[in-house]
């Protein structure tokens, strides 16, 4: 079995998978949103101080595993240095009590290996990256190689409903709360520019929609459930333009969605429309696995354990920044 620990930013996880089986035996997750929430996002300080409460009391949970625990498996890019760092602490503790190599996962990755929780491995397979730090297209091959294709030039796509909730003063994060309220709004009530529209390039940018959805605030015009709706709309419009340029020039099967914004039903739905069009397989996590959570990292661990790709516990570090796209 191989014990994880996901740290990267407001979610404290640890989880059990079976290696053989690749089924996740324990998981439990504590999240941190209700104290963030009042500071309209997370602060890094107060993160990481629960974190090293929560750790140490979810671990006491899964203490029958011990036994037969083989690898640790931890996140330690990207994220926030403070709190990658109380799961990395952790990992090397337990390295010192239970003489356990330690496995060095990046984040992004782990989300990818979100859909092959308690299952195989798809590949070669694309996939849609959407947090709260990220929107990207990767490609992840046979070889296990990744290769990024596309990138936001600004802010991420889960940060975009995050900025806008903050300006309707709705809370945080802000997507599941954007996606409530836009069910009650009418998406057409905004006219909003659809960003990059004219541009042939494979890229995203969201901070040119955030700025015009400001403006309609100010303006008092409109309800918020309006200006939720008229937001998702465009943000969703981007996304599938942008994934559909990639689609007619892909032909990688097999598609996968992924990352804590994928669990955006309106998005889903337009998404599977799209899969259909260009005869991709969708593949989506389940709706339990798309936000930060230690199964992924787990689950993603089980090639790295079977390669025997371990570190060096006494110099391995945390990375603010993703070193998945870096070359060997
Ligand atoms: O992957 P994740 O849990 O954490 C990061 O690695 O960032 O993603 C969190 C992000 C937040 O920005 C949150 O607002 C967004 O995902 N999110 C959503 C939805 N649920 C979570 N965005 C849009 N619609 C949702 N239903
Ligand atoms: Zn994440």
């Amino acid at each position: 079995m191989i014990l994880s620990i996901e740290t990267s930013c407001d979610d404290s996880s640890i989880a059990i998978t079976e290696i053989a089986s690749k089924r996740v035996l324990f998981h439990k997750k504590l999240s941190q949103d209700s104290e963030h929430s009042k500071f309209g996002g997370v602060v890094p300080e107060l993160a990481s101080r629960l974190h090293a409460k929560a750790l140490p009391a979810i671990l006491n949970e899964c203490k029958e595993y011990f036994n037969d625990i083989k690898a640790i498996a931890v996140t330690t890019s990207p994220g926030l240095s403070v709190t990658l760092l109380e799961g990395l602490i952790m990992a090397k503790a337990l390295f010192l009590a239970l003489k356990l190599p330690i496995i060095a996962i990046d984040h992004l990755l782990g989300h990818i290996y979100s859909l092959f929780i308690n299952k195989d491995e798809v590949l070669p397979i694309s996939v849609l990256l959407i947090s709260g730090g990220h929107t990207m297209i990767i490609e992840l091959n046979e070889h296990k190689k990744v290769k990024l294709i596309a990138t936001t030039l600004d802010d991420s796509f889960g940060e975009s409903f995050d900025k806008v909730a903050k300006m309707l003063n709705l809370g945080y994060p802000g997507g599941p709360i954007i996606e409530r309220l836009a069910r009650d709004g009418d998406e057409n009530a905004i006219n909003l520019p659809i960003p990059l529209k004219n541009s042939e390039e494979l890229a995203f940018s969201f901070s040119g929609l955030k700025n015009s959805i400001r403006l309609a605030i100010e303006s008092n015009r409109y309800k918020k459930e309006d200006v939720c709706a008229s937001f998702q709309k465009v943000a969703c419009l981007h996304l599938l333009e942008k994934l559909e340029k990639y689609f007619q020039v892909s032909n990688i099967q097999d598609f996968g969605l992924v990352g804590g914004a994928s669990a955006n039903i309106y998005l889903r739905s337009k998404i599977e429309l799209l899969c259909k069009k260009y005869e991709k397989r969708l593949h989506l996590a389940e709706l339990s696995f798309c936000s930060d959570n230690a199964a992924m990292i787990g689950r993603c661990a089980i090639p790295f354990y079977l390669e025997q790709r371990f570190e060096d516990p006494f110099s391995l570090d945390v990375s603010p920044k993703s070193r998945l796209f870096i070359k060997n």
